[in-house]
């Protein structure tokens, strides 16, 4: 029997960062993704490959003595058998077209159709057990993890997330056209989590002014959603973006980015963690051909569309 699940990965339309401290953020699945595929073994070891590298790691084996870019699926494989009362393990094999420490996601989408593929062999995957296990997998690699990625991964689609709270969706009547352009300089999320946090506690008072203008923004940004107005989308964007300066993960190469970007769409800003990783836009569909091709000449740059659809789940036998 082959557990086959897919999962997309994310960008993060409003909210990054602040989100980890309880502000809303608005994140959308996208369609680029990762498959993870399972099987039961008969031996007593959980066997993972990716393009990161093959491991067989005994089930008996402590989570925290794993390597890091094993852990989140040894930790899902052995909770699972375990809660199955089972002794025999499993192989796991991950193929991802996300590119990884970008912002979109990879790791997200990766524990999501690993939490959704690996249950798959004991019983149905539901959406709020599999959101839970992928986000409890993710904590043992990036323990502050707000849950948004995960749970975008795993429903499809725009949702408004809240740490504390949960998510509801965002119905959407029309497409977006999103550029994405990737500075390919990749960032450690866990590091620049951290850093803000540190931002936050030399910055009490106006971290929290912050947190407070960027929730307004976000009602602003659901109901301009709502109505398709891709001016005022565009704006709060680009007010995002300053918030994002102000704490600290932004760079000369990112604002250049948007600098550039922003003259040709309605409105750029950085995408997931900062510090490298990725510089979202949103352009008309008219246009969306001609800003890819021309900040495509300095960096890699392409278009997204929003994934309605969130993680899938086949078994073959
Ligand atoms: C990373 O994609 C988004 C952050 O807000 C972290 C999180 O929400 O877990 C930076």
């Amino acid at each position: 029997m082959t557990s086959k699940a897919i999962a997309p990965g994310k960008i993060i339309l409003f909210g990054e960062h602040f989100v980890v401290h309880g502000t809303r953020a608005i994140v959308c699945a996208i369609d680029k993704r990762v498959t993870v595929s399972s099987e039961k073994n008969d031996t007593a070891g959980i066997s993972i490959t990716s393009s990161l590298g093959n491991a067989t790691i005994p089930i008996t084996e402590k989570v925290n003595n794993v390597d890091k870019k094993f852990r989140p699926f040894f930790h899902l494989a052995k909770k699972i058998i375990n809660q199955n009362d089972v002794k025999n393990g499993v192989n796991i094999e991950i193929e991802s077209d996300i590119p990884i420490g970008a912002g979109l996601g990879s790791s997200s989408a990766c524990c999501v159709a690993a939490a959704a593929s690996i249950s798959g062999l004991f019983s149905k995957p539901e959406n709020d057990k599999v959101i839970e296990l992928a986000i409890d997998a993710e904590r043992t690699i990036f323990p502050k993890t707000s849950g948004a990625d995960c749970t975008v991964s795993a429903l499809g689609g725009i949702i408004e997330y809240q740490k504390d709270s949960g998510y509801n969706a965002i119905q959407i009547e029309h497409d977006f056209n999103l550029i994405v352009v990737n500075s390919q300089n990749p960032h450690n999320t866990d590091m620049v989590v951290n850093r803000v946090n540190q931002y936050k506690n030399d910055n009490e008072e106006s971290f929290t002014d912050m947190c407070k203008e960027e929730d307004n923004l976000i009602t602003k940004a659901i109901s301009s959603l709502q109505n398709f107005d891709l001016q005022t989308i565009g704006k709060c964007m680009s007010q995002n973006q300053i918030f994002l300066e102000r704490i600290g993960v932004s760079n000369d190469q990112l604002l250049d980015i948007v600098k550039s970007v922003e003259k040709e769409t309605f409105g750029a800003k950085i995408t997931g963690a900062g510090d490298g990783g990725c510089v979202i836009a949103l352009t008309e569909n008219s246009k969306k051909d001609s800003v890819v091709e021309k900040i495509g000449a300095e960096y890699e740059t392409y278009t997204v569309t929003i994934e309605k659809t969130g993680m899938q789940v086949n078994i073959t036998n």
